[in-house]
C-alpha cells in the first residue's frame, strides 16, 4: 500500500486561510504558520490550490508563469520554508496543476499571437467562420462559464479557444511540444520536493476536432473534448516519461466522468480521479447547480455505494473550492446543525478511499448570506448571474439561483476567532467573511470538547490508528432507505458504521451491531430500534 491509501488530505484555498502579513489575503507564511493546526487535526497531506503566478481573474486557475510563486502569496523561499516545514511535520504537499488553458497574461499567449511564432501553435487558433460578410466563431462550442468558448482577437484577425473565461485561452495538445512543457513543469516541481499534483479539468485538455456539436443545454461542444482517447494517450505519456519515475501521487478532476472512463483514468495514468456524480446527481436538475431541487439522501447513498463497489479505490468528499459548503446542502444549518456536521464527517472518513477534507469542513462552516451581488468576487458566479438576467430572470430570482451555485460560499476567509473579521486580518479581507464568524471559528471549536474540529479529530486519530478504516475492505448493509451503514474489515478487526444521513429520526431494520465507540449524539444506545435525525455511530465487532 502507498502513503496515499492512509492518508486523509486537507485542501488550502491559499487566498482564504491565513493570512500573516495582514494584507486582507492568506499566504504561504500563513499556512506555515497553521501546519501544527493540521497535525493536531490529524492530517498527512496537502492539496494546495494554486500558488503559482497568476493574472488571478479565477483566482489562480489562470497562470501567468508555472514555475513562479503568486507574489500575493509570498516567495519562492516561502514555498521551499512551506516544504520543509511541512516535511518535519510528516505532511506531503500536493500542489494545483492548471494546464488545459494558460492564463491569456502568459509570455506564451502573448508571443503566440503572432503566427510567425513558434508559439502561435501551443493555442487553439483558428480563422472566423464567415457567414453572410459577417465574422463568427469557428464552431458553436460553448464555454463551461457560459457563452461562447471563442474570443477574436483585434490584433491578428483570429479567434483562440477558451473553454472557461475568455482570458484562460485553451492549449493546443496536438502539438507535441506543449506536452514537452508539461513535463518541464512537473519535474521542476517533483525536483523540488512536492509529492504529486491535483489535475485541474484534466480529461478535457485533448480536443478531437473542432467541428459543430450536437447543441445542448450546457456543455455544447462536449463529445469532442471530454475524456477523449487523446487525453488518455498524453497522460499515459506524462506517467510513463515524469510521473512514475517520480512515483508522484496524482488525482485529476475528471468532468462528467462515468465509472467506466473513471477506471481508464487510473489504468497507468492517474493515481485517483475524482468522481462528481454524488454532487451533480443528488440535488440539481440536468446537473446544472443554479437548477436545484430537492436533496434526497438515498440518492446520494446509492451513488456513493456504486463507486465504492465498482472502483478499486476513490477520492472521498463532499466540499472543495468550488462546491457550496456540505452541511448547507446535505446536512442543517438550524437544530441539527453539530450532528449534521459529524456525521457527514464520519461517512466521509470512515469510507474506503483517500478522505480530503476542505478548510473550514472540520469546524462546520456554512454558506454565507450573501446580500448582493456586489459582495461576490467569483468570475463564474457573476456569468451565471448575468446570463440568468439575460433570460429575463427577475433580479431576485437571478440571485437566490445564482446562490445555489456561488463558489464563494467556499471561499469565504478562514474565521481563526471572534475578533473582527474574524482574525484573518484587521484590513479590509479580499472577500467578505461568513456572517456567522462569531459561532464558527476556530478558536471556539479548539475550547469545546463536543465541537466539530474535536470531533473530526477523533474521527481522523481513529482512522489514522486503524487498518481496518484505512484499508480494510467494505461491505453493506441494509437498515433502512436513508441508512448508510456498512463493515469495514481487514483481519481479525471490523468495526460497523451506521448513519442516518436525513433529517428525520428513521426505523431501522435491525439493532446496530457492537460497542459504540464513537457517536455524534451525546449517548448511544445499542438497543434503540430508531435512529435520530442525522445520528451516526461507529461500533467495533
Ligand atoms: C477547475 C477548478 C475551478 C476553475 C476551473 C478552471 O474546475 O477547480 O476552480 O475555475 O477548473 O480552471
Amino acid at each position: 500500500m502507498e502513503w496515499w491509501n492512509k492518508r486523509v488530505f486537507y485542501q488550502i484555498y491559499p487566498r482564504s486561510f491565513c493570512d500573516a502579513n495582514n494584507d486582507g489575503m492568506g499566504d504561504i507564511q500563513g499556512i506555515i504558520s497553521k501546519l501544527p493546526y493540521l497535525k493536531e487535526l490529524g492530517i498527512g497531506a496537502i492539496w494546495l490550490s494554486p500558488v503559482t503566478a497568476s493574472s488571478d481573474y479565477d483566482n489562480g486557475y489562470d497562470v501567468s508563469d508555472y514555475c513562479d510563486i503568486n507574489p500575493k502569496f509570498g516567495t519562492m523561499d516561502d514555498f521551499k520554508a512551506l516544504l520543509k516545514e511541512a516535511d518535519k511535520l510528516d505532511i506531503k504537499i500536493v500542489m494545483d496543476l492548471v494546464i488545459n488553458h494558460t492564463s491569456d497574461q502568459h509570455r506564451w499567449f502573448i508571443e503566440s499571437k503572432n503566427p510567425e511564432s513558434p508559439y502561435h501553435n501551443y493555442y487553439v487558433w483558428k480563422e472566423p467562420r464567415l457567414v453572410k460578410g459577417k465574422k463568427l466563431p469557428p464552431n458553436n462550442w460553448d464555454s463551461l462559464f457560459l457563452g461562447s468558448a471563442w474570443k477574436y482577437c483585434e490584433e491578428n484577425g483570429l479567434y483562440y479557444l477558451h473553454l472557461f473565461t475568455e482570458n484562460q485561452p485553451d492549449l493546443n495538445y496536438n502539438n507535441p511540444a506543449v506536452i514537452e512543457e508539461v513535463k518541464k513543469i512537473l519535474k521542476f516541481w517533483l525536483d523540488m520536493g512536492v509529492a504529486g499534483f491535483r489535475c485541474d479539468v484534466i480529461n478535457c485538455i485533448y480536443k478531437t476536432s473542432y467541428d459543430d456539436a450536437k447543441k445542448r443545454r450546457i456543455k455544447t461542444g462536449k463529445e469532442f473534448y471530454l475524456s477523449q482517447k487523446g487525453c488518455h494517450d498524453i497522460l499515459k505519456e506524462l506517467n510513463r516519461d515524469v510521473l512514475k519515475p517520480y512515483n508522484a501521487f496524482t488525482v485529476g478532476e475528471t468532468m462528467d466522468v462515468s465509472l467506466e472512463e473513471a477506471k481508464d483514468f487510473i489504468q497507468d495514468e492517474l493515481t485517483l480521479v475524482f468522481p462528481f456524480e454524488h454532487h451533480t446527481g443528488v440535488d440539481c436538475w440536468f446537473q446544472i447547480p443554479v437548477l436545484k431541487r430537492k436533496y434526497k439522501p438515498f440518492r446520494m447513498i446509492k451513488i456513493l455505494k456504486k463507486w465504492q463497489t465498482k472502483m478499486p479505490w476513490t477520492p472521498l468528499f463532499f466540499e472543495n473550492h468550488d462546491q457550496v459548503r456540505s452541511v448547507s446542502r446535505f446536512g442543517d444549518e438550524g437544530k441539527y446543525y453539530k450532528e449534521s456536521v459529524k456525521m457527514l464527517a464520519t461517512v466521509l472518513l470512515t469510507q474506503r478511499g483517500t478522505p480530503f477534507i476542505y478548510q473550514g469542513e472540520e469546524i462546520g462552516l456554512t454558506n454565507t448570506d450573501f446580500k448582493s451581488m456586489d459582495e461576490i468576487d467569483d468570475i463564474a458566479t457573476k456569468n451565471i448571474y448575468d446570463t440568468l438576467r439575460r433570460l429575463k430572470f427577475g433580479k431576485k430570482r437571478a440571485f437566490k439561483m445564482t446562490m445555489n451555485y456561488a463558489r464563494d460560499h467556499a471561499r469565504t476567509p478562514i474565521p481563526w476567532d471572534d475578533s473582527e473579521n474574524g482574525g484573518f486580518c484587521t484590513v479590509k479581507p479580499w472577500l467578505r467573511l461568513n456572517e456567522k464568524y462569531k459561532e464558527i471559528n476556530v478558536k471556539k471549536n479548539l475550547s469545546e470538547s463536543d465541537s466539530c474540529f474535536n470531533y473530526y479529530k477523533k474521527l481522523i486519530a481513529l482512522r489514522n490508528e486503524e487498518e481496518a478504516l484505512q484499508l480494510g475492505d467494505i461491505e453493506f448493509a441494509d437498515l433502512g432507505k436513508d441508512i448508510f451503514a456498512y463493515y469495514r474489515k481487514k483481519d481479525d478487526k471490523t468495526f460497523f458504521i451506521v448513519s442516518n444521513m436525513s433529517g428525520k429520526a428513521q426505523k431501522i431494520r435491525e439493532e446496530v451491531r457492537g460497542l459504540p465507540i464513537l457517536f455524534n449524539y451525546r449517548n448511544f444506545n445499542p438497543q434503540q430500534k430508531i435512529l435520530r435525525p442525522f445520528e451516526s455511530v461507529i461500533t467495533r465487532i
